[in-house]
């Protein structure tokens, strides 16, 4: 099929969606490097988005889902498939006296500001961390004594592998230390409920300026996506970074922050290589130091289906082999090979 037309079909699968073709992702990730996607579209309805993201499966268009785009990392040879943002309709948030119902485009920071506003504690130790509450979700994001389960009940996603809506309890939802079950199941995170419980407007507001004093004192500012690695158990990887004297190590555009050794800034032009090469000084110096393997803790999003891993050794977003996201009991959901590649994993990191 001309490629056009396959864009044309694609687009009339949800009225009124227009597809934007061969965009530069540098606009879509906080660390400004990339090629281009093939396509990109913003979705503002649950249904619209079944519908677009059947026709994708059925036509084996690779789907990546985007939230505020502070944990990923594109290539510079881009991405062929289609990029999808949660618009309006996936940012709203409803409050009681018991909990918030938000949606995954919700931006963490209106999310923290409109439970404050109802006197409720529950979300205001992500104080700071910027992106969308799908991400936050899909990576487990946090500062070192919070992260987002635990203010997670419960999660509704469309699953793409069983091709409807669910929603786990958070005991199914795998959370760990950054990461959750969804960098395993090709899904994507459409809302949640969170647990919030009264409290005093004062602490919650004084919470949440101590956090972002922290962060003013302690990080930089400048086009980064947060920090690059992983803490490794028992230790700051920011430290060891800092202590391997490697602050300020240049590759290209990139740098090691002088502020926290944890952080690569882009001071310009940078790009995937750049990001390649410092990620592989950093490990070999801390390895050899240290005897530490640090992992990253950023996505790199690539496609592949191998799950090989890059020069850098850097883990890679791939496509995920249907029967992995079987569920215990359950039969494996399908062995349909389009699904292979066909949703990234990794797709609901919105971070
Ligand atoms: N440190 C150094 N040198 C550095 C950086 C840090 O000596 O260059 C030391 C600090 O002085 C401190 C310790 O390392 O004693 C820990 O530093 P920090 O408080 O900055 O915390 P972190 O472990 O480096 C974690 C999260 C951050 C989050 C902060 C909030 C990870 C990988 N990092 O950083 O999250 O903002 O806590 O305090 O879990 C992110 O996820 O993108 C991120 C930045």
């Amino acid at each position: 099929m001309p490629v056009e037309n396959r864009w044309d079909q694609l687009e009339s699968a949800a009225d009124g969606l227009a597809i934007s073709r061969d965009v530069s992702l540098r606009r879509f990730s906080s660390l400004g490097i990339g090629g281009q996607a093939a396509g990109f579209v913003s979705v503002d309805s649950e249904p619209a988005l079944s519908a677009l993201l059947e026709r994708a499966r059925k036509m084996e268009i690779p789907v990546k889902i985007l939230g505020g785009g502070t944990n990923l990392v594109f290539t510079d040879q881009g991405f062929s498939g289609l990029l999808i943002r949660l618009g309006e309709g996936f940012k709203k948030i409803e409050i009681d006296q018991t909990g918030a119902r938000a949606g995954a485009g919700a931006h963490l920071t209106a999310l923290i500001t409109r439970a404050i506003e109802a006197g409720l504690a529950g979300v205001e130790k992500l104080a700071g961390i910027p992106g969308t509450l799908g991400g936050a979700i899909y990576q487990n994001s946090g500062a070192r004594d919070y992260e987002t389960a635990q203010a997670v009940e419960s999660v509704t996603f469309y699953d793409a592998t069983r091709r409807r809506i669910r929603t786990l309890p958070k005991s199914e939802l795998g959370f760990g230390y950054r990461t959750s079950v969804f960098h395993k199941m090709p899904a994507v995170i459409l809302s949640a409920q969170l647990a919030l419980e009264p409290a005093p407007r004062e602490r919650l507001a004084a919470e949440v300026s101590a956090r972002m004093k922290h962060r003013t004192e302690t990080q930089p500012t400048g086009r980064s996506v947060g920090c690059i690695f992983k803490n490794p158990e028992g230790a700051s990887a920011g430290h060891l970074i800092d202590q391997a004297g490697l602050k300020g190590r240049r590759a290209g555009g990139l740098v090691v922050s002088d502020i926290h050794g944890n952080f690569f800034i882009n001071r310009g032009g940078a790009a995937f290589g750049d990001f390649e090469e410092l990620v592989a000084t950093v490990r070999e110096t801390v390895r050899n130091k240290f005897g530490v393997n640090l992992e990253l803790e950023v996505e790199v999003v690539r496609e592949k289906t191998t799950g090989a891993r890059g020069q850098s050794g850097a883990a890679e977003t791939r496509g995920c082999d249907p029967r992995e996201a079987a569920r215990p009991g359950e039969p494996p959901v399908s062995e349909d090979r389009a699904l292979c590649g066909w949703i990234l994993c990794g797709e609901g990191n919105f971070v």
